[in-house]
């Protein structure tokens, strides 16, 4: 080798483990291999156990790795409960009296640090049992991206601001994903998750009983569906009562979300809007090749999942790997 190539070379690997040094890490699937290499398995047990005493359990712990990644990313802060340094999202009212399935984190992590005590951060436990949670009720099975830390603060004003509403109408819901670097399609891919789970009366009574202000319900229920649902949230009764996202399979990870869609069956305003009966835009058009093809909602949802596990993820040394998932180390 020329003395010449011998320093371009030197100069082309400095420039490289700089660059690979100085750039943010990338999540992977394979970040515990040597460290906790069971780790996927343990959570598949215990998010199987907690199925099988609860039914709905599997839809709490999806929606709790998406209301972390949706405030200051996947770094676990969804998890964290008042302290003297920490305002709790717990108690934002996008959570409040409605996330569930703290519990089940809480075996995971205790068993986890048994086994790899210091090794996995809560934002990855909710990562993995999203995925284990969607796979056990039927759904696609995916590669978690790993290696996330959690972080030190909780964002209660994020929990209220950056978290959709099911009042919200479509262009807030755009926006909301956009401001997370998440595009159109992963709105109509990830909304899918509602073929499982329960939502409470106070979602959707406007809908039933004044939608947007008329004193009448949102034109877009069916008719059946409206009587079904006025049956079991009565006016000015209680708000609390759970209904079924998903009035047909609803403990099952299946395309029926998008076909009741079309039948104008879709529980929240935010769902139905999804869907313009009759019309050809790209949401009803992404809608409708779901309905009829669940395999291809299967491969874009696992896609979409993988986009939102990657929000704000904090890697390297930024945050901690927390010992336990509701409060930050002491220092
Ligand atoms: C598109 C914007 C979204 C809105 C407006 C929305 C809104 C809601 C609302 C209002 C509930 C019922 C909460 C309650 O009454 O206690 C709910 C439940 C649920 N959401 Fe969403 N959501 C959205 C997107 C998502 C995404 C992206 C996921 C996950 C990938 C998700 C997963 C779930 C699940 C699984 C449940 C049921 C939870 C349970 O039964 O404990 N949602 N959502
Ligand atoms: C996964 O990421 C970690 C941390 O960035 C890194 O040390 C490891 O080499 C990566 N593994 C692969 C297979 O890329
Ligand atoms: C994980 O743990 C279970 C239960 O102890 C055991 O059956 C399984 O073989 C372990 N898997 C690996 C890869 O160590
Ligand atoms: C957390 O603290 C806030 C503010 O003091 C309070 O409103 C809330 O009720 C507390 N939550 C719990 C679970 O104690
Ligand atoms: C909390 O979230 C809001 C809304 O996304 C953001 O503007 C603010 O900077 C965040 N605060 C912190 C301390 O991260
Ligand atoms: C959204 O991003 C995905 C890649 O994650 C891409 O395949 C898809 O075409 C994008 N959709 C829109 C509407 O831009
Ligand atoms: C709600 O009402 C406003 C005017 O009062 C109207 O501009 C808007 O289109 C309505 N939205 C829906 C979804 O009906
Ligand atoms: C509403 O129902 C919940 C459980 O379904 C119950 O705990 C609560 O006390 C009820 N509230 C009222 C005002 O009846
Ligand atoms: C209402 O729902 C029923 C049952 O799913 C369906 O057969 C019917 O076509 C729906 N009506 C409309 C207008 O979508
Ligand atoms: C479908 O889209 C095309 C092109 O965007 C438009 O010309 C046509 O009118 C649309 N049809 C319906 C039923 O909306
Ligand atoms: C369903 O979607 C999958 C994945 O996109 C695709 O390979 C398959 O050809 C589709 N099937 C039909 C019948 O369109």
């Amino acid at each position: 080798m020329s003395s010449c190539s011998f320093s371009v070379a030197i100069v082309l690997v400095t420039f490289l483990a700089f660059h690979f040094h100085g750039s943010r890490a990338q999540l992977n699937s394979t970040f515990y291999d040597t460290t906790c290499p069971n780790v996927s398995y343990i959570v598949q047990r215990i998010v199987e156990v907690a199925q099988s005493k609860d039914p709905r359990m599997p839809a709490s712990l999806l929606r709790l790795h998406f209301h972390d990644c949706f405030v200051n990313g996947c770094d676990g802060s969804v998890l964290l409960d008042n302290s003297t340094t920490i305002l709790s999202e717990k108690d934002a009212p996008p959570n409040s009296n409605s996330l569930r399935g703290f519990e089940v984190i809480d075996v995971v992590k205790t068993v986890v640090e048994y086994l790899c005590p210091g090794v996995v951060s809560c934002a990855d436990i909710l990562a993995l049992a999203a995925e284990a949670s969607v796979s056990l009720a039927g759904g696609p099975s995916w590669a978690v991206q790993l290696g996330r830390r959690d972080g030190t603060t909780a964002n209660f004003t994020g929990a209220n601001t950056n978290l959709p509403s099911p009042f919200d109408p479509i262009d807030v819901l755009k926006a909301k994903f956009a401001a997370v670097g998440l595009n159109d399609t992963d709105l109509v891919t990830l909304s899918g998750a509602h073929t499982i789970g329960r939502a409470r009366c106070g979602a959707i009574s406007d809908r039933l009983y004044n939608f947007n202000g008329t004193m009448m319900a949102d034109p877009a229920l069916n008719a059946s569906y409206l009587a079904t649902l006025e049956a079991n949230c009565p006016n000015g009764g209680n708000e609390t009562t759970i209904n079924n996202l998903d009035l047909t399979t609803p403990d099952s990870f299946d395309n029926s979300y998008y076909i009741n869609l079309a039948n104008s069956e879709g529980l929240l305003r935010s769902d139905q809007e999804l869907y313009s009966v009759g019309s050809n835009d790209s949401f009803t058009l992404t809608a409708g090749i779901y309905a009829s093809n669940q395999t291809a909602f299967f491969e874009s949802f696992a896609l979409s999942m993988i986009n939102m596990g990657n929000i704000g993820a904090l890697t390297g040394t930024d945050g901690e790997i927390r010992t336990n998932c509701r409060l930050v180390n002491a220092n």
